[in-house]
């Protein structure tokens, strides 16, 4: 039997044909018709006005709040359960995160801890925070009817990391659509992949411009190479933007074959005692990215980390939950705003195999090995 894996890249005979083309056209450039096509197409399926393509997610987040003007003193809001690189952007520019607890409901960031934060802040007189960024965690959409009025009434703008939720919807629009800037991943294990790559999104076609400037080294228009500013080498090959066209095509099957996989987990270990979900808000539908669930020692018997294990002892991957960034070495000075339930989720919740690949004999397996362990 083959190894199961997380959430791997699923490509076939499009892919293949249209990176071999882009390659035939000798385009092997960080620009050409392949990546302005993919970024139209990405725009168009998102609802917005602009798409930039870069080299990763992570470049998207650093250039969205350098364009906010973030900087050395500035502190940013951004939500403990995370991966690390929603407050890694915020370090780059020598800001500080404010970390944030999420909520029980969503496991996304809590605007009730939000409203506190901001609201205190602005009453003892103390700094606000020059900017939030909310993540869609796992594909599911923040609770940006809650969120977006505090980002207006107090000034501080928002970026949308929606790294891991390409085609969810808030309320039928779609993620990435709500701040000022909005961020996706191809990433090797998300839902569409380009093996490494990300997508700015924006409104704005002056920061759209900005992007482009700064993601090619800030190179300002003249026939000799003339720079006012520090610029950054981010802007994503064409080779791998052709790959990412293909991918995007089958975006929405993708969607339903691992909603059809959350589905079936569901329903596999329903009667499980002690074992929960990732809430599912009414307000919106997930890209269902991943499949993640908790698991109470106390009712099922065994630890999150036996189950790993035992998945592990019979090659299926499957991982923790993101660790909460306030908990992290690397942020142990950073300030936070809560924090419990994003540890309480870190301490019993895991990360199922999800690719759109899984056959249903694998996911069989999975529930099979996770069934035989409960008490
Ligand atoms: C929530 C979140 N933000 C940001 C990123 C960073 O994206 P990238 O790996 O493309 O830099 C990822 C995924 O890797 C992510 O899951």
């Amino acid at each position: 039997m083959s190894r199961i894996y997380l959430s791997p890249p699923e490509v076939g005979p499009e892919e293949r044909r249209m990176l071999l083309a882009a390659f035939d056209s000798n385009w092997i450039a960080p620009l050409g018709p392949d990546v302005d096509a993919f970024e139209a197409e990405i725009a168009d399926r998102v609802g917005i006005g602009h798409a930039v393509a870069l080299s990763s997610g992570t470049a998207a987040l650093h250039l969205a709040l350098l364009m906010l003007g973030v900087g050395p003193g500035d502190e940013v809001l951004v939500p403990s359960f995370t991966f690390v690189a929603t407050a890694n952007a915020v370090r780059y520019l020598g800001a500080e995160p404010v970390f944030v607890d999420c909520s029980p409901t969503t496991w996304n960031i809590d605007p009730d801890l939000v409203a506190e934060e901001l609201s205190d802040r602005a009453r003892d007189g103390r700094l606000l925070p020059r900017a939030m960024v909310t993540v869609d965690l796992y594909g599911q959409a923040a609770d940006y009817d809650r969120l977006l009025p505090l980002a207006d009434s107090y000034g501080v703008p928002l970026v949308e990391d929606a790294a891991e939720a390409l085609g969810a919807t808030y309320r039928s629009r779609a993620a990435g659509s709500f701040g000022a800037s909005g961020v996706f991943s191809f990433n090797g294990n998300k839902i569409i992949t380009t093996s490494g790559g990300g997508m700015l999104v924006t409104e704005s076609a002056h920061v759209a411009d900005r992007a482009r400037y700064l993601a090619t080294q800030a190179r300002d228009p003249s026939p000799h190479y003339e720079h006012s500013v520090v610029g950054y080498n981010y802007r994503l090959s064409n080779l791998l933007a052709a790959l990412g066209r293909a991918q995007l095509r089958g975006l929405d099957s993708r969607i339903e074959r691992r909603r059809r996989i959350n589905e079936y987990y569901r329903t596999a270990l329903a009667e499980l005692p002690g074992i929960g979900f990732m809430p599912i808000a009414a307000y919106g539908e997930p890209n269902y990215w991943l499949t993640c669930i908790t698991i109470d020692p106390e009712q099922f018997g065994v630890d999150r980390e036996a189950v790993r294990l035992a998945l592990e002892s019979v090659d299926i991957e499957a991982r923790p939950t993101w660790k909460p960034l306030h908990l992290q070495p690397v942020f142990a000075a950073s300030p936070v705003v809560g924090g419990s339930v994003a540890a309480h989720i870190f301490d019993q919740g895991l990360c199922l195999p999800t690719g759109s690949g899984l056959s249903n004999e694998d996911l069989e397996r999975v529930a099979g090995v996770i069934g035989a362990l409960a008490r």
